[in-house]
């Protein structure tokens, strides 16, 4: 370095593109800065803010980046092909030259400084992305169903990743990979309508576990089903039920009940068809000796190796515990049971009822004719306003028509009455191949008693035996439910 004035260094990066890449980048670090200063500093957060500073700012600054890089490399290839034997620019330090020094000193501050806006941001990045916000607001149209259903569950507060996206960085990016995809899906606007029930969750054991207990004894659960009959008083009527919950395994108490299923002294497997499992033709139980039962239904003949066998586990029953659909006949008889809905207005269930299952556009055509319906039926009618308010309410939160998302879409599998549920295998139909034993529980007294039921004094009279089911003033032991209770029914 004997050379008394030092050409300044030629750079590969004067070049148009390395150049628009630093204006990009530049531009993208401080959208970022103020985004995020932006987004901490507001009290109410916004799912758009937090997606253009957590993923399209840090995209652009990327972008931009990766043109300088580019550019530098382009120019290098044209320098090279320009001049083959001209010597390449010299681009040594020479810690010597203050000019060095001072460059130096600037790209490691910057680079330390970028590195630990770049750590803060993929942190705050990942953060939002698993943020309820980002998961059911910021694809409002397609995910407002699951997410409005959600924030009235009992889930309300666990966020959406917990039963989402499994632990570690593997399923991280699977779960990030799937999400890219369905991004792409809600900008080109390609996507089922419904959506359909997610085939990959992660076992329930994972999911549900992290918080329940699952060898907890539940024991007996005391619960009440109000309804009113859709006549011209409303004709209340309730069931008291017993249910028999109980528990996974013997340790801790008996060992059975509901909670028996939970894959704890035993295993339960089945074949499932339909893409809700609606319906389940083939079983198989092993239990905690090693025994193993099959049971099916008359019609299934097929080698069950052929077909999907699935372990059952707390989602085969359980399976709306934070997007329940409600449906209409339920819905209205939670509202006249809570006294949002008058029940001594004539007629009041059933033309609830009917409104709210009309074929509607959208919500707000929904709204629109529900009331102008509500207002034909009841002019004059005092607590008409009330009436109108609750039954678009009810709309509003189990009814998405943009979506075609509503109790049809997707059943509960819980019960019994609506849908088929735990019909699906306990339906008296279900045996073994020797057609001589019937599957457990399939009677009505082995899940729950009916302590009461009726209405006024009647649901005073407690039978801990459990009364036989009294229905339309017969008494009733048939499996059929579901065929006549629809969900909308009798309407
Ligand atoms: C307590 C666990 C849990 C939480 C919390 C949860 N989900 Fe789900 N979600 C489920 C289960 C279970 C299913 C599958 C239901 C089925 O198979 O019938 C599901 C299904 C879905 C589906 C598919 C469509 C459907 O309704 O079946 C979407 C979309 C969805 N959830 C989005 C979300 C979003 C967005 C959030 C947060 C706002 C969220 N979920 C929170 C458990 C959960
Ligand atoms: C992050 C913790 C968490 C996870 C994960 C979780 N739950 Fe819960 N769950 C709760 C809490 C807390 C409650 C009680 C809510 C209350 O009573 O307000 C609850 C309540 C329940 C209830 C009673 C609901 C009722 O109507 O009272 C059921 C059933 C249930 N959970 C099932 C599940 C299933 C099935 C899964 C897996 C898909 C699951 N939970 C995942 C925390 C969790
Ligand atoms: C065979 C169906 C079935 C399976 C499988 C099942 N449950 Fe349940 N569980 C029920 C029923 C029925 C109830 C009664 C309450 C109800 O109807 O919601 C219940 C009640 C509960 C409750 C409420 C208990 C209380 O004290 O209020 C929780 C929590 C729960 N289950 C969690 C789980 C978890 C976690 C799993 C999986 C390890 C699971 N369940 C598996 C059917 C099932
Ligand atoms: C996938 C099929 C399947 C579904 C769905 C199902 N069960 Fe079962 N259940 C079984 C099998 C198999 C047995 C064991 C039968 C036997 O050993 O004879 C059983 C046993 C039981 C038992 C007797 C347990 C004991 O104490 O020995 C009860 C109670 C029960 N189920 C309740 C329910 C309820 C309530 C639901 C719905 C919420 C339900 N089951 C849904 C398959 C199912
Ligand atoms: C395999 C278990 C099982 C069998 C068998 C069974 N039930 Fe149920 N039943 C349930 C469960 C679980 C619920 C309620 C779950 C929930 O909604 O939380 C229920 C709910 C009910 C309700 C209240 C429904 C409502 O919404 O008002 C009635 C009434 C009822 N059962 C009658 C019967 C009758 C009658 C039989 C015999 C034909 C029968 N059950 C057989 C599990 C069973
Ligand atoms: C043949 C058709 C049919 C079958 C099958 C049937 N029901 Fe009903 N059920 C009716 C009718 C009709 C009413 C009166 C409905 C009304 O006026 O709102 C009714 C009323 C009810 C009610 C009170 C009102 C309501 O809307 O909830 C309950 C609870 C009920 N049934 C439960 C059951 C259960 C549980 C089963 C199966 C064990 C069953 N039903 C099977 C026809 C049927």
């Amino acid at each position: 370095m004997s050379d008394p004035t030092p050409e300044p260094p030629p750079s590969y990066f004067r070049n148009w593109l390395s150049l628009a890449g630093t204006v990009l980048a530049l531009s993208a670090f401080f959208a970022f800065v103020l985004l995020l200063a932006v987004d901490m500093l507001a009290h109410q957060g916004n799912p758009y803010m937090g997606i253009l500073a957590y993923v399209v700012a840090p995209g652009f600054l990327l972008l931009g980046l990766g043109m300088i890089a580019a550019g530098a490399w382009l120019h290098r290839r044209h320098l090279l092909a320009a001049a083959p034997d001209q010597p390449l620019p010299n681009i040594t330090i020479d810690l010597g030259r203050p000019a060095d020094r001072r460059r130096l000193l600037f790209f490691t501050t910057g680079s330390a400084l970028f590195l630990m806006l770049t750590a803060f941001g993929s942190f705050q990045t990942y953060h939002y992305t698993e943020s309820v916000q980002f998961c059911g607001q910021v694809c409002h149209v397609p995910m407002k169903p699951e997410f409005v259903t959600y924030q009235i569950s009992p889930h309300a507060r666990v966020d959406c990743v917990r039963c989402h996206v499994g632990d570690g960085a593997g399923a991280f990016v699977k779960a990030k990979l799937n999400g890219v995809n369905q991004l792409i899906g809600v900008i080109t606007g390609d996507y089922h309508h419904p959506i359909k029930p997610p085939t990959n969750l992660r076992p329930a054991q994972e999911i549900c576990e992290q918080c329940h207990w699952s060898q907890r004894q539940v024991g007996r659960l005391d619960r009440t089903y109000t309804h009113f009959l859709a006549d011209e008083t409303n004709t209340p009527f309730s069931v008291r039920l017993s249910l028999n919950v109980g528990g996974g395994e013997a340790r801790g108490g008996a060992g059975g009940g509901i909670h028996w299923h939970m894959n704890l002294d035993n295993k339960v497997e089945y074949i499932a068809t339909g893409e809700r499992a609606e319906t389940i033709p083939w079983v198989r139980v092993t239990d905690a000796t090693g025994k193993v039962t099959e049971f099916a239904s008359k019609d299934f003949k097929d080698d069950p190796a052929k077909h999907s066998i699935k372990r059952m586990d707390c989602m085969d029953c359980h399976n709306r515990p934070a997007h329940n659909f409600l449906p209409p006949n339920d819905a209205v008889d939670l509202a006249m049971a809570s006294g949002r809905v008058d029940p001594t207005i004539p007629w009041v269930k059933s033309n609830l009822v009917e409104v709210l299952t009309q074929t509607y556009t959208t919500e707000s055509d929904a709204h629109a004719k529900i009331s102008d319906a509500l207002k034909t039926r009841y002019p004059g009618q005092p607590k008409l306003e009330a009436m109108i308010a609750e039954t678009q309410r009810i709309f509003s939160q189990n009814f998405f028509p943009e979506m075609k998302a509503d109790w049809r879409a997707y059943p509960d599998h819980i019960s019994h009455k609506n849908s088929a549920g735990c019909f699906r295998c306990h339906d008296g139909e279900h045996k073994t191949a020797d057609r001589k034993h019937t599957l457990k529980a399939s009677d009505c007294n082995s899940c729950h008693v009916i302590l009461a039921q009726g209405a006024g004094e009647e649901l005073e009279k407690l039978n801990p035996k459990g009364h036989n089911f009294f229905h339309l003033d017969s008494e009733y032991s048939d499996f059929s439910c579901h065929n006549c209770h629809t969900g909308a029914f009798p309407k």
